[in-house]
């Protein structure tokens, strides 16, 4: 039977590439969101994804093995409230990922209002509106298939009949709602939103119409329905405002921003979100800020603890990544560069490693080892420091290092006296291959003990 999401009167969180995360998604939730959009996540990412239930976040993830990061996460908090926004050009593919995504979110909305070369080179977004049978035959496809509401998401044209005459198509194909970001294809998020267009839309159509585009004016919760009610529509959808402070959705009035940030640190270390990401979505609260002294050490930080910390909370930041490695997080271990011979053959990974572990020579003395940030408190103790000190001590050459990057993943190679090491797993970053490949080296000297690299999660026995 198909589910139905009521799009009366309804309060949402719009589509925002990078920034729809889970953590800001959670937050809008928490501050009066009703509805939330996830960022537009392209039909290939999704179709290449693995379905993973994450016992220890409680969240289900969809994983790109090829690199290890997360395509989409959702969880309870968030049922039925989530609305995934989906890029394509392609009926086939959308179902697909329709499909396969439908046990976990509310509706599915397909972008016709992007206008990046990105988007339109690769015949999605607002390039479906110039496009209207193969827009058409998209939503009709997920309507007829999938068991949730389907939805669009548009830019009005530069014509009022002929954007009315899109929409008019467009509802003929069963979609539940339709949002209407109120800004022609070249007008920017400056100009003035056509409000009164909206208005024409929801007077021309049947079904919800979600207003869209009006951040510059909008500062707290009663200027959203101001702007719903200057449209006539039935729902409003937020962008902008929200990505500047996400309390604006509060019945009582905004918070300051540090509080928002707080919270959106608090929520990136529960939901263990990105460090890139994390600092991306902070970036868009602090805006001019950036250039406080707050702001440049926050620009320095890179992992999440040194974000945390900026904002007192690296002790907290720490204790839960302890205790979410304790419960045997291990997601990176699983990320191997793909092929370059066959992007899309995601059958065989073990082929995959094989082949690029050619390109590191025999002669690398490699282990299952993998550096584990959380494991050391004091930076003298981390595996780098370590062997830098042993070659001191033992008055040898200092440690060398040559690293391999391949598809944004790196393995390191140390050279110390006449021994090559390197770790066989693939990681997000230099200096973690480097970390890596150093405590491959120690272990491989006896100065790290197997149990104790087994007990603290850094090597698969
Ligand atoms: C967007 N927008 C957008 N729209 C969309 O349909 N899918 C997306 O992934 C994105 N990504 C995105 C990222 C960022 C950082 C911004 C600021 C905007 C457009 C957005 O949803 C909305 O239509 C416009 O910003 C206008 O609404 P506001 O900002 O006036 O509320």
């Amino acid at each position: 039977m198909k589910s139905s999401l009521d799009y009366s009167n309804k309060i949402i969180l719009a589509p925002m590439v990078r920034v729809g995360t889970l953590p800001m998604r959670l937050m809008a939730l928490s501050y009066g969101a009703d509805i939330v959009y996830t960022e537009e996540i392209i039909d290939w990412k999704l179709l290449r994804a693995e379905r993973q239930i994450n016992d220890v976040l409680k969240t289900v993830d969809y994983v790109d093995k090829t690199d290890g990061c997360i395509v989409f996460r959702t969880c309870d908090k968030e049922k039925g409230k989530v609305v995934l926004q989906l890029g394509t050009a392609n009926a086939e593919r959308a179902l697909l990922v329709g499909r396969k995504v439908q046990q976990d979110i509310a509706a599915l909305d397909i972008n016709m209002g992007c206008p990046k070369d990105f988007s339109i080179k690769g015949g999605m977004g607002i390039a479906l509106l110039y496009d209207l049978d193969r827009a058409k035959s998209i939503l009709t496809t997920l309507v007829k298939h999938l068991d949730i509401p389907v939805t669009c998401k548009i830019r009005i044209m530069p014509g009022i009949d002929e954007t009315i005459k899109i929409v008019k198509e467009l509802e003929t194909t069963g979609i539940s709602a339709i949002a209407v970001h109120g800004r022609t294809k070249t007008e920017r998020p400056r100009h003035p939103v056509h409000a009164d267009v909206i208005r024409e839309i929801v007077k021309a159509v049947g079904i919800p119409v979600i207003a869209n585009g009006g951040s510059q004016e909008i500062h707290k919760r009663s200027d959203i329905l101001k702007f719903r009610d200057a449209c006539g529509a039935a729902s409003v959808m937020i962008a902008r405002a929200a990505q500047w402070n996400c309390s604006v959705f509060r019945d009582e009035g905004p918070l300051p921003i540090e509080e928002v940030i707080h919270e959106c640190l608090r929520l990136s270390v529960d939901y263990d979100n990105s460090p890139s990401n994390t600092k991306y979505c902070i970036q868009m609260i602090l805006r001019d800020l950036q250039e406080t002294t707050l702001g440049r050490k926050f620009l320095d930080s890179q992992t999440l603890e040194q974000i945390c910390e900026v904002w007192n909370l690296g002790s907290y930041c720490r204790k839960k990544q302890l205790e979410y490695h304790n419960a045997g997080i291990r997601g990176r271990r699983q990320a191997c560069p793909q092929s370059d011979a066959n992007p899309q053959d995601e059958n065989c990974p073990s082929k995959k490693i094989k082949m690029l572990s050619d390109e590191i020579s025999s002669d690398v003395i490699e282990h299952n080892i993998s550096f584990i940030r959380v494991n050391y408190a004091d930076d003298k103790e981390l595996p780098k420091s370590k062997l830098y000190l042993y070659t001191v001590k033992n008055n040898i050459k200092l440690p060398k290092y040559e690293v391999i990057n391949k598809n944004k993943l790196f393995r390191a190679i140390v050279k110390v006296a006449d021994g090559k090491y390197s770790s066989s797993f693939w990681e997000k970053s230099k200096k973690f291959a480097e970390q890596s490949a150093a405590l491959t080296c120690l272990y491989h000297l006896g100065i790290e003990s197997k149990e104790k690299l087994i007990e603290n999660g850094s090597m698969i026995g």
